[in-house]
């Protein structure tokens, strides 16, 4: 058996945690001072050098490893974008429409991202089409089995749901959308870093997601996989220099895509902002992720008994195979509440009619307290 992490001294990388019961990490993560110092070896670096586009390559180069180890797939089906909607519309713009299969189904938990950019598409001849879930928030199998179908190219579906932290059956889809002959998207901004992710053994198409929220990293830099089976066939009409098969070239007579997932890459890669996810995803591989989901489990497993025994109601399932790192609280007032709780120090964000306390093994005990606490001392706004 190993030996279980060293929590508190983890939670101690984390200067937030001793002034915040911080449960807002599916919105963003807290900075870590491995990162922090990461993001002033940034500064230094320029300070120092100037320019150094081989060493900012590198950078890029380590985030694109340190993603593809974290997902169990290889470097060649890693593009590191600036964000999960760059990676979505970069795919989106090597699909073709025009044929019989010009159908994306997306679930109604998708984060907006999600579902606009393949309404975009429309001009282009998509036709989407859009899986609702079941009152208990999580999408049940039979309503996938209801639209995916011979017209279907493409079935976008989120691991963890950004509003009510249900989660998706994503092999039960993928097992769908194979016999069907359509291929799967999985969005895994809210899960990746929390649950674990591997690909390959779950067999996805395609993946998106970005290094801000679990991932401990910051804004401006995201990733999107592509299954090796379908890089070649695919090419992006969003482009551009960085996305060539040599960036050296400075071919302006022709595009050359690169025989790998930096096809779905275009300009100047995210410099500052690799600096800070090459040190964040560090600090989750150093832990695991097996390690961190089953904290992270025993976190929110927790949190839900003592809230559902306070008398609130939950949106997120129970069942821990059903849920990820989110617990949501319904409201009558969910901002209302969100900044109350805001104002004894306990963080949390809102959608609609949800709290939303989103857990990292960061957390631990103190801030279960702080949760259940300010939201009793505020029965008058729980639903
Ligand atoms: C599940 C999910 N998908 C996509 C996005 C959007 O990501 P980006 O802003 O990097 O495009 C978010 C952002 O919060 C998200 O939670």
């Amino acid at each position: 058996m190993t030996a279980e992490p060293d929590w508190a001294a983890f939670r101690a990388l984390f200067p937030t945690t001793q002034h915040k019961a911080y449960l807002a990490s599916g919105s963003y993560g807290l900075l870590a001072r491995p990162v922090e110092a990461a993001v002033r070896r940034y500064l230094d670096d320029r300070l120092k050098t100037g320019v150094d586009w081989g060493g900012w390559g590198e950078r890029q180069e380590a985030v694109r490893e340190a993603v593809a180890g974290l997902l169990n797939a290889t470097t060649d089906e890693i593009a590191v974008t600036t964000s999960a909607s760059a990676g979505i519309n970069s795919l989106a713009s090597a699909l073709d429409f025009s044929g019989p299969r010009n159908k994306v189904v997306v679930s109604n938990l998708e984060f907006p991202t999600g579902a606009q950019i393949w309404h975009a598409q429309a001009p282009r001849g998509a036709v989407v089409e859009h899986v609702p879930e079941a009152a208990d928030g999580t999408v049940p199998l039979e309503h996938f089995e209801r639209l995916i179908d011979e017209r279907t190219q493409l079935v976008q579906i989120t691991h963890v749901c950004y509003r009510n932290g249900a989660r998706i059956d994503v092999a039960g889809v993928v097992k769908l959308a194979r016999e069907r002959g359509a291929m799967v998207l999985l969005d895994a901004f809210q899960s990746a870093g929390a649950v674990n992710i591997d690909v390959a053994a779950l067999d996805v198409d395609f993946a998106v997601g970005g290094m801000l929220k679990y991932l401990l990293g910051t804004a401006g830099v995201g990733w999107l996989y592509v299954a090796r089976r379908h890089i070649q066939a695919l090419t992006p009409t969003v482009s551009g220099w960085f996305a060539q098969a040599d960036i050296g070239a400075m071919d302006i007579f022709a595009n050359t895509p690169s025989p790998t997932a930096r096809r779905f890459e275009t300009g100047t890669p995210p410099v500052p902002n690799c600096y800070a996810a090459e040190a964040g995803i560090a600090l989750i591989r150093e832990i695991g992720v097996p390690a961190i989901e089953a904290r992270i489990r025993d976190l929110t497993g927790q949190a839900m008994d003592r809230l559902a025994a306070a008398g609130c109601t939950l949106a997120t399932p129970r069942d821990d195979a059903r849920r990820g790192p989110q617990v949501a609280i319904r409201s009558t007032d969910a901002a209302a509440m969100t900044e109350r709780l805001a104002a004894r120090g306990v963080v949390v964000s809102w959608r609609e009619d949800k709290v939303r306390a989103m857990f990292h093994a960061y957390n631990d005990g103190s801030d279960i307290d702080a949760l259940v606490e300010g939201l009793t001392d505020n029965r008058d706004l729980l639903a």
